[in-house]
C-alpha cells in the first residue's frame, strides 16, 4: 500500500515533463516556466503525486540541456530561477513533490569550469575537473561516444578530453574531491529551495578506471558483458552515499532516483541499497516486448532484484530518450532497444493505443512507483517523419542520420485547437507538430469519455484512492497461456490479456476499471481490466 506520508515516493506516480515541449507561456514557440505553471492544474488533474523535470539548466541545448552550463540557474529561455522557486511553490500546494534533473557525469563544455580548463592549459589544476590527456597524433583510446564517432576530442592547444556524449558534453573527473564539493553544494542549493528530489543522470557512469583501457568493441549494450571501465564500477557508490547523507539531513524525506541502463538486476539494485538511491527507473520493462511471458519474467526478476534491498520497483514505458510506446506497441517487435529504433517499420496505431491502454492499467497496478512521460497521457505516437533538417537530437547528425534519435518523441504537446500549434503557444514550434493532432488535444481528449486521458485520470485517480495499489506485495494468479492476472491483495486483481483471444474474467465483486470494452463478460485480447474482489 502507498504510504502517503514520509515514505511518499515508495508508490509515487510521478509525471515527466520535458520543459521545452511541454508549453510556452511567451510566444516563441519554445516550452518554459511560465507555461509549465499555467498548465499546472493538468498535470494535479491527472492525479500525481509528483513532477520530475528534465534539466532546467542554463545550456547551449547541444543535448537539450543535458549539456549544463551552470547548475545553479534557470536556462533564460525557460525562465528565471524566481520563478522556478514560484513554480516549486506552486506545486506544493496542489500537493505535487518536485524532482529536478541533476547531469554529474558531465557538463557543457560553455561551462565556466570547462571554458577555465581550456584557458589555463595542459597540466593546470583547472584541467583536472575534467579528462584531458596530452596531445597525440591518435585518442587516448577506442571508447566511443554514445551518441555516434569518437569519445574524444582536441581543445585548440591540441590536448584531448573525454565525451562519452557529444563533444559539447566534457565528462567531469570524480577523482578529483572539487568536483564532489561543487555537486555536494549543488544539491544543497536546490534542496534548500524546496525540491523534493533528483533524478540522477547516467547514474552508472560517474567513475572511469584512471588506466582509461581499451574495450575492443564491447559496448555499454553487450548483455552480461564483463565490466565496462566507463560504467558500474564500485567508486560510484561511495558519490550516493555521500549524497544520501545531505539527503537525510533534511527534515522532510529528499529523494534521490537513479538513471542507469545495466543489464545485471543484481548490480542494479546495488544503487538501491538503503544507504544509498531510493529508486531509479525500470528500462527492463520500458524495452520488453509486449508479451504475456516475457512481461512476467521481467516482473518477476524486478521485484527479487528490488527485495535484495528493500527497495520499491518503478515502472517505466517511455520517457525523452525511447520510442513513443503507442508506436512501438502498434509493430509486430514490440520491444524497445537503441541500437535499432525500427523507423519506419510498419505500424498499425489503432492497435498500438489499445495496446498502451492496456500496459498502463498494468503500470498502474505494479507493486512501486510509476511514471508517467507527458503525452502518453494523450496517447501521442512517435512522430517518425520530421523532415532532417529540422531535427536536433546529435544523434542524428553524429551517427549521419543512421539513428533517426529522439527527437520524435519530443514534439511540443498539443493542447487545443484544429491545427499546429495547438494551443502550445507562439506560432513555429521548436520542432514541428504534426497534422491530425487535433484528436490528440488536451482539450478534445477531456471531452471524449473514450479517450486515453479520460482512462489516465479514472486510473491514476482509483490508484490513489485504493489502499491495495502503489507499493506493497503482488500474488500471481492462475492465468491462460498469454495472459497476467495478479492480485495486490484480498480486494483487487488485475487481468492483461496478451493471448490474442477473448478469455473469461476471474472471480470479483466488481468492474473498477478496463482500457476498453468488455465482451459479455469476457475480456478480449490487448485489453485489461482492474477488479474489486
Ligand atoms: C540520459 C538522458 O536521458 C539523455 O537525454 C541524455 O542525452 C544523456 N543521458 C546524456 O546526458
Amino acid at each position: 500500500m502507498t504510504d502517503r506520508g514520509s515514505a511518499w515516493w515508495r508508490g509515487a506516480a510521478i509525471y515527466q515533463v520535458y520543459v521545452r515541449s511541454f508549453a510556452d507561456g511567451n510566444g516563441d514557440g519554445t516550452g518554459d516556466l511560465t507555461g509549465l505553471r499555467q498548465h499546472l492544474p493538468h498535470i494535479a488533474g491527472l492525479g500525481v503525486d509528483a513532477i520530475w523535470l528534465c534539466p532546467w539548466y542554463p545550456s547551449p541545448m547541444a543535448d537539450s540541456g543535458y549539456d549544463v552550463s551552470d547548475y545553479r540557474d534557470i536556462e533564460p529561455a525557460f525562465g528565471t530561477l524566481a520563478e522556478a522557486e514560484k513554480f516549486i511553490e506552486e506545486a506544493h500546494s496542489l500537493g505535487l513533490k518536485v524532482i529536478i534533473d541533476i547531469v554529474p557525469n558531465h557538463c557543457s563544455d560553455r561551462h565556466r569550469w570547462f571554458l577555465d580548463a581550456v584557458a589555463a592549459g595542459p597540466g593546470s589544476p583547472q584541467r583536472e575537473m575534467f579528462w584531458f590527456r596530452p596531445a597525440s597524433p591518435e585518442p587516448p583510446n577506442d571508447w566511443q561516444s554514445r551518441f555516434g564517432g569518437s569519445a574524444w576530442s582536441r581543445v585548440p592547444d591540441g590536448e584531448w578530453y573525454l565525451h562519452l556524449y557529444a563533444p559539447e558534453q566534457p565528462d567531469l573527473n570524480w577523482e578529483n574531491p572539487v568536483v564532489h564539493q561543487e555537486f555536494r553544494e549543488v544539491l544543497r542549493f536546490w534542496f534548500d529551495r524546496g525540491v523534493d528530489g533528483f533524478r540522477i543522470d547516467v547514474a552508472d557512469g560517474l567513475v572511469k578506471d584512471p588506466a582509461l583501457p581499451d574495450v575492443n568493441g564491447r559496448s555499454p549494450e553487450d548483455n552480461g558483458s564483463a565490466q565496462l571501465p566507463f560504467s558500474d564500477l564500485d567508486g560510484v557508490h561511495e558519490i550516493y552515499r555521500e549524497w544520501r547523507q545531505i539527503a537525510d539531513s533534511y527534515p522532510e524525506p529528499r529523494v534521490f532516483v537513479g538513471e542507469m541502463w545495466l543489464p545485471d538486476q543484481e548490480r542494479f539494485a546495488r544503487y538501491l541499497r538503503p544507504d544509498e538511491l531510493h529508486s531509479a527507473f525500470n528500462f527492463d520493462f520500458l524495452s520488453c516486448p509486449l508479451e504475456a511471458d516475457k512481461l512476467r519474467a521481467v516482473i518477476d526478476s524486478t521485484l527479487a532484484a528490488h527485495a535484495l534491498v528493500g527497495a520499491p520497483a518503478t515502472w517505466v514505458l517511455s520517457n525523452h530518450d525511447t520510442t513513443r510506446h503507442v508506436t512501438r506497441y502498434g509493430r509486430a517487435d514490440t520491444s524497445f532497444s537503441f541500437a535499432d529504433r525500427q523507423q519506419g517499420a510498419p505500424t498499425d496505431l489503432e492497435l498500438g493505443t489499445r495496446r498502451a491502454r492496456a500496459a498502463a492499467l498494468l503500470s498502474m497496478s505494479l507493486p512501486g512507483g510509476v511514471y508517467i512521460y507527458q503525452g502518453e497521457e494523450l496517447g501521442l505516437p512517435e512522430v517518425e517523419d520530421l523532415p532532417d533538417e529540422v531535427r536536433q537530437d546529435p544523434v542524428f547528425s553524429r551517427t549521419n542520420g543512421a539513428d533517426p534519435g529522439r527527437d520524435g518523441c519530443r514534439v511540443p504537446l498539443p493542447w487545443g485547437g484544429s491545427a499546429a500549434p495547438y494551443d502550445f503557444g507562439g506560432d513555429e514550434t521548436w520542432l514541428p507538430q504534426p497534422a491530425g493532432w487535433e484528436r490528440y488535444t488536451v482539450a478534445a481528449e477531456a471531452a471524449d469519455e473514450g479517450s486515453m486521458l479520460r482512462l489516465y485520470q479514472q486510473a491514476l485517480r482509483l490508484r490513489r484512492a485504493l489502499p491495495s495499489l502503489g507499493d506493497g506485495p503482488l500474488t500471481w494468479l492462475p492465468s491462460a497461456e498469454g495472459v497476467l492476472a495478479f492480485a495486490r491483495d484480498d480486494h483487487f486483481t488485475c487481468v492483461v490479456n496478451l493471448s490474442g483471444a477473448a478469455v473469461a474474467l476471474p472471480e470479483h465483486t466488481e468492474i473498477l476499471l478496463a482500457s476498453g470494452p468488455l465482451d459479455e463478460g469476457s475480456l478480449p485480447s490487448d485489453t485489461a481490466v482492474w477488479l474489486a474482489r
